[in-house]
C-alpha cells in the first residue's frame, strides 16, 4: 500500500500578542492510501493544528507535509474538510450547498444535479433539499456537509471532530453512514475525535498525542475487520483497547 500521506518531524509554533505557543513537537506518522487515520488527545494537543497543516492552511515551522509525494503548499479540493461546527453556505439551501463544488468545477447542471441526488439520498436528506442550513438539526448540517466534500470525491479527507457537537443516537447513525461511504469510495481519512470509542468503531490505526506540544505517544492498530457492525462496541477486544487508550490518554490530561 502506498504512502498516501506522510508528515515528517513537523513541528508548530504560534505566535500572537501574548507570546508564543508550541503547539507540535517534532510529530511524525503516515497514512496509508484509503486508511482510516484517528488522531486523539487531550485538549489543546495540536489536533486542529495537524489538520489545517495537512490541509495546507497553514505551513510547518520545521519538517514536512506530503501528499501523493508532493509538499503541500496550500489548499486544495482535492482535501476537502469538514469541520465540527456546521461551515455551511448559509445563503445557499441543502441542495445548493451540496452540489457547489461541481458546480465550481464547471460540471454540466445534468452531472451535478444526478450526483447531488445521489449524495441526498446517500445521506438521507431527502425533503430537506430547498431547506436553509438554519432550518436544519445539527445532524443534518453535518450529513450536508460530508456530502459536500464527499461528491468531489476526493482522494484525501479531513475531518476535526465533525460528530462532537451531536447527540449519541445521532452519533452512532452517522459513524455508520461515514463507514459505508469509506467503503464506497475509499478515500484516505484524517479523523480527529475526542472519543475513543468513536476513534475505536471508525478507524483503522489511532494515533494518540501527548499534551502540548503535541508529539506522537502511541499508534494503535485496531484489530477489526470491515464492515463493521456496531456490535464490536460490546466486544472484549473493543473494551480492552479503549481502557488502554484511555490508560495512556489519562497521562497526559492535567
Ligand atoms: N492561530 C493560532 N494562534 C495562536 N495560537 C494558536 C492558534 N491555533 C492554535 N493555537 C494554539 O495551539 C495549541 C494547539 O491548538 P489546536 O487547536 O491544534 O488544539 P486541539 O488539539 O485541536 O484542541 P481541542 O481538542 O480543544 O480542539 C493551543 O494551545 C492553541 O491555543
Ligand atoms: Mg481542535
Amino acid at each position: 500500500m502506498s504512502k498516501k500521506i506522510l508528515l515528517s518531524n513537523v513541528s508548530k509554533t504560534f505566535t500572537n500578542k501574548n507570546g508564543q505557543i508550541k503547539a507540535l513537537h517534532r510529530v511524525s506518522f503516515e497514512i496509508n492510501e484509503s486508511e482510516l487515520l484517528c488522531v486523539v488527545g487531550p485538549s489543546g494537543c495540536g489536533k486542529t493544528t495537524i489538520i489545517s497543516l495537512i490541509a495546507g492552511f497553514i505551513f510547518p515551522d520545521e519538517g514536512e507535509v506530503v501528499v501523493d509525494g508532493i509538499t503541500v503548499q496550500g489548499p486544495n479540493f482535492e482535501r476537502p474538510v469538514v469541520f465540527q461546527e456546521d461551515a455551511l453556505f448559509p445563503w445557499k439551501t441543502v441542495k445548493e450547498n451540496i452540489e457547489f463544488g461541481l458546480k465550481c468545477r464547471n460540471h454540466d447542471t445534468k452531472f451535478y444535479e444526478s450526483q447531488a441526488k445521489e449524495f441526498i439520498r446517500k445521506m438521507r436528506l431527502i425533503g430537506f433539499e430547498n431547506r436553509f442550513p438554519s432550518e436544519l438539526s445539527v445532524g443534518m448540517k453535518q450529513r450536508v456537509g460530508i456530502a459536500r466534500a464527499l461528491i468531489l470525491q476526493p482522494k484525501v479527507v479531513l475531518m476535526d471532530e465533525p460528530f462532537g457537537s451531536l447527540d449519541q443516537q445521532t452519533r452512532y447513525i452517522i459513524q455508520e453512514e461515514l463507514l459505508q461511504l469509506h467503503s464506497d469510495f475509499k478515500p484516505t481519512v484524517v479523523f480527529v475525535s475526542h472519543d475513543i470509542e468513536e476513534s475505536i468503531f471508525l478507524g483503522d490505526r489511532i494515533v494518540l498525542l501527548s499534551k502540548r506540544p503535541g508529539t506522537v505517544k502511541l499508534v494503535f492498530k485496531v484489530p477489526f475487520s470491515r464492515p463493521r457492525s456496531p456490535e464490536i462496541r460490546n466486544s472484549s477486544d473493543f473494551i480492552e483497547l479503549r481502557h488502554s487508550i484511555w490508560h495512556n490518554l489519562r497521562e497526559e490530561v492535567e
